[in-house]
């Protein structure tokens, strides 16, 4: 039994056939290849995107999909989320998409090997489909991404999204460089820098994150148009550079990046968006099917 928890769970010859598999969807969709699947998804976080990305990817290849509401289910009467799951896989799932605030919560549901666990966001350490799904949009954009240069930009130290995208990155050739005020840099071995500005010359592309304040304990920054100041990606920041602009949503608009930038031809947000469909298409081929 294959699960995702983090992209580490995937060989090189199965993150190539993803890809491979999402450009063919994005062709040509193969409405029929999950007719008898059933997936269940379970998000105890907020989404937009992702859980509707999973949906949408599952009922355009004929798979069913149960969504359970973890505020109207029996987790609030004291039901362990083990016992939940347990609950859920009893009624024989072909796989089960969860979202959580605990980094470890999707590994531990894997553990008990009882139907694929697909890890759709978890604390502040993964989010594969989400690294998954940036690749494939610069893969897209440049056929091969080895060599080139990722500048992530903003609050790292709490982004799911940042931890991820650099194991994935850099393990297909990226260099990754880390932009942010000193409170939203992590520790990292990856070169650092506060100045935007430093490094606009030498990057192929950048990826700009939310301030994630639902996972600050207390507020980090006052105000954060000064923050914006510095970080926001507007024309007069970028000016002609041919960069490739992604952000994984929800965009801040005129914090991350201005109303200007998101309707430039540079910016590939909801590229990713679309792209996201057909990625996660690719994946639960991948999960439910060839592994
Ligand atoms: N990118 C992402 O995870 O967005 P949602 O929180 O809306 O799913």
């Amino acid at each position: 039994m294959q699960h995702l928890i983090d992209t580490s769970n995937l060989s090189d010859r199965q993150i190539a056939d993803i890809l491979s598999d999402a450009a063919t969807f994005k062709v040509q969709k193969p409405i029929t290849l999950l007719r008898d699947k059933l997936l269940i998804t379970l998000f105890f976080e907020n989404s937009t995107r992702t859980r509707s990305s999973f949906e949408v990817a599952a009922k355009r290849m004929g798979a069913a999909v149960v969504h359970l509401d973890p505020s109207k289910s029996s987790t609030k009467k004291g039901e362990t989320l083990e016992d939940t799951f347990a609950n859920l896989c009893a009624m024989e799932p072909d796989g089960v998409i969860i979202r959580h605030s605990e980094n470890e919560t999707p590994g531990k549901l894997a553990k008990m090997e009882m139907t694929p666990v697909i890890n759709a966001g978890a604390g502040n350490y993964a989010h594969p489909t989400q690294a998954l799904l940036d690749l494939f949009t610069m893969q897209e954009h440049f056929g091969d991404v080895r060599g080139k240069t990722i500048a992530i930009v903003g609050d790292i130290v709490s982004s799911r999204v940042a931890s991820s995208g650099i194991r994935l990155f850099t393990r297909m050739g990226m260099n990754v460089i880390l932009v942010a005020p000193e409170p939203f840099m992590p520790q990292s071995t990856l070169p650092q820098y506060e100045n935007l500005e430093a490094v606009l010359d030498s990057v192929d592309v950048i990826m700009s994150l939310r301030a994630q304040l639902e996972r600050h304990a207390s507020p980090i920054f006052d105000d954060y148009d000064a923050y914006a100041q510095h970080y926001c990606l507007t024309p007069e920041r970028l000016g002609d550079r041919d960069i490739l602009v992604l952000h994984p949503g929800p965009v801040m608009r005129n914090i991350d990046i201005s109303d200007a930038i998101l309707g430039d031809p540079r910016c590939k947000v909801l590229e990713q968006v679309k792209n996201g469909v057909y990625t996660r298409m690719a994946i639960l081929k991948l999960l439910l099917l060839d592994a």
